[in-house]
């Protein structure tokens, strides 16, 4: 099923979900319609136990996404503003608490929101042509809507640093240098390998994969103690599972498991 509201193309092409920022004639900046038409397609995805994995990129192959709206912005009162960034931010954070993993198929520029929208995923694939930046500080603000916070978790303070004081762009090579991308692929092969990583991921435990997941994201921000035990946790919920079960059967019968998410 394919759902077009202009600005986001929302594609589910079975277990996997695949949604398009879809303003290329604005190198598809995040205006307010689009954001909202991107936080309904979220939260519909938040509830969704049949989508398994999902893609975030963008239409045409010269942007991924410009970030905010500047000529948007221009318009708008400060209140305005304010609403906006704590709207961008929240949807960026419930991306980043999908249950599902998400992998961002970044097929070209992606600065300021752009790149905070990367950050805000799983995994990172670049076609060669990428480019990332944190443009805010040359534009007299900061990025808002989580760059300071989770680009220093990914790449380290002082790259983040260098990144967003210097408000440099930096190449998809660069940035697979630095661990911001998994990998660098040619422009037309783009969306069949993200479409690869997404299908192996969907042929694995649909439970065990949201709670791995979310081991990972919590445990990163603690203590290893209190990590150890979020893993404790988190595997003492897949213990009755079916699917536990169901590994061990297909291990043992030599065929391959039949997921059910129960
Ligand atoms: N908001 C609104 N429109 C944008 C945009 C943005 N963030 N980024 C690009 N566009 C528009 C341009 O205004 C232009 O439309 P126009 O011809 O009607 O004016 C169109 O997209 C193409 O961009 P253009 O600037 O002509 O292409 P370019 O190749 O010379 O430069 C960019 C592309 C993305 C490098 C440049 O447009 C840019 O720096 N944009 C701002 C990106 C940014 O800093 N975003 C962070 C915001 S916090």
């Amino acid at each position: 099923m394919s759902v077009s509201t202009g600005g986001l193309i929302v594609e589910e092409k079975g277990p996997i979900t695949v949604l398009t920022l879809n303003r290329p004639e604005r190198m598809n900046a995040l205006d307010f319609p689009t954001l909202l038409y991107l936080q309904a397609a979220v939260a519909k995805l938040a509830g969704d136990e049949e989508t398994r994995a999902v893609i975030i990129t963008g239409a045409g192959e010269r942007a991924f996404s410009a970030g905010a709206d500047l000529k948007e912005r221009e318009t708008m009162t400060p209140e305005q503003v304010r609403l906006y960034i704590r709207t961008i931010r929240d949807i960026f954070s419930a991306i980043a608490s999908l249950p599902q993993p998400v992998i961002a198929a970044v097929n070209g520029l992606a600065l300021g929101g752009g790149t905070e929208l990367c950050l805000a995923c799983d995994i990172r694939i670049a076609a060669e042509n990428a480019e990332f930046g944190l443009t805010e500080t040359s534009l007299g603000i900061i990025p808002g809507a989580g760059g300071t916070q989770r680009l220093p978790r990914i790449i380290g303070r002082a790259r983040a640093k260098e990144m967003i004081l210097t408000a440099r762009r930096i190449t998809a090579a660069q940035a697979e240098a630095w661990g911001l991308v998994s990998r660098v692929v040619p422009g037309e092969r783009l969306l069949a390998e993200a479409m690869a990583v997404a299908e192996q991921i969907a042929q694995n435990a649909p439970l065990a994969v949201r709670q791995a997941k979310y081991a990972i994201d919590a445990g990163s921000e603690v203590d290893l103690y209190t990590g150890l035990g979020i893993e404790t946790r988190a595997y003492d919920v897949l213990i009755p599972t079916e699917d536990r079960r169901e590994g061990l059967a297909a291990f043992r019968e030599k065929r391959k498991p039949v997921y059910r998410g129960r």
